[in-house]
């Protein structure tokens, strides 16, 4: 099968700090290094790296030509992403010593995508493929939409979080990830436990403490421990989590073999400094001792 990434495409300044800026801080940096990111970039670079076929919806300006020749480098498919009037979008990234990040996002041609582009894109998708969106794009009702009258699977990643972004989707989901916190307040704003949510398979993810899976329909809880890695930078981690874990049920491991996968993925993704560029493959999974 597939997966269609409806997702967000950005130029990532990590900007390597003694500690993160407080309000009104001035404070120098202590390197710069320039890498390609956006959620649904990582997601769909981690996806292929763990060995599916991955086609990204999505939108660049004309000064993001490197970017849709990077990811077609890496192994995605670059068919449906389009060039718009308005600038690519970019993440000015501050990282600390232990890894913690702060990230200001400019959306730019992100939020530019049209019902038409993902309607194109998605005419292409077989039943049983999965698609997946995060909260950086436009179009995310409609595509999820769209997904389920196709047939598709359809998967949510809730970041950043915005509990009316992930409610105008939920109707449509069969899979939703999000974090502990993130839980919490979509709890707030449904009333409902996550598993109560009508959805499939829920995943929060519990940084050290690994993440737990909720089965929608028979209410089960599994959990996958986090491994013990030093962290030097968080950024991305989550989104090579998602995009191998996705891989893995697209390419016909159970949940929890996928989230297991996944797991080696996010705690190696953590030891590098970087976004897209340095996601692992799966033979660096497999090699890697923790
Ligand atoms: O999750 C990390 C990502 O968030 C970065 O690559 C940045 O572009 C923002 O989208």
């Amino acid at each position: 099968m597939a997966i269609w990434n409806l997702g967000s495409i950005n130029a990532d300044m990590v900007y390597s700090m003694p500690h993160l800026p407080a309000a009104g801080e001035t404070l120098a940096a202590r390197g710069l290094d320039r890498f390609l990111g956006g959620k649904g970039a990582n997601m769909s670079v981690a996806a292929t790296r763990a060995g599916s076929d991955v086609y990204h919806i999505g939108a660049v300006g004309p000064d993001g030509e490197w970017a849709v020749e990077r990811l077609k480098e890496y192994g995605v498919g670059i068919g449906h992403i389009v060039q718009t009037d308005t600038p690519t979008g970019h993440a000015i990234i501050a990282v600390e010593p232990e890894g913690e990040n702060q990230i200001i996002l400019f959306p730019g041609a992100n939020r530019a995508l049209s019902l038409k582009q993902v309607e194109k894109a998605l005419s292409m998708a077989k039943s049983g493929d999965i698609l997946v969106m995060q909260n950086e794009t436009s179009m995310q009702a409609e595509a999820a939409q769209l997904g389920r009258l196709k047939g598709l699977r359809v998967c949510y990643a809730a970041a950043p979080f915005d509990a009316d972004a992930v409610q105008s989707v939920l109707p449509y989901l069969d899979f939703l990830i999000l974090n502990e916190v993130e839980a919490q307040q979509l709890q707030q704003a449904t009333g409902k436990e996550p598993g109560e949510l009508g959805i499939k398979d829920v995943i929060i993810t519990l940084g050290a403490k690994g993440a737990r899976h909720i089965n929608g329909e028979t209410g089960a809880v599994s959990d996958v421990p986090a491994l013990p890695v030093t962290p030097i930078d968080t950024t991305g981690a989550g989104d090579t989590f998602t995009g191998y874990v996705l891989s893995g049920l697209d390419l016909g491991l159970t949940v929890a073999e996928a989230m297991a996968q996944a797991s080696r993925a996010g705690a190696l993704m953590v030891t590098r400094h970087g976004t897209a560029d340095v996601i692992p493959t799966l033979a660096e999974l497999q090699a890697a001792r923790f």
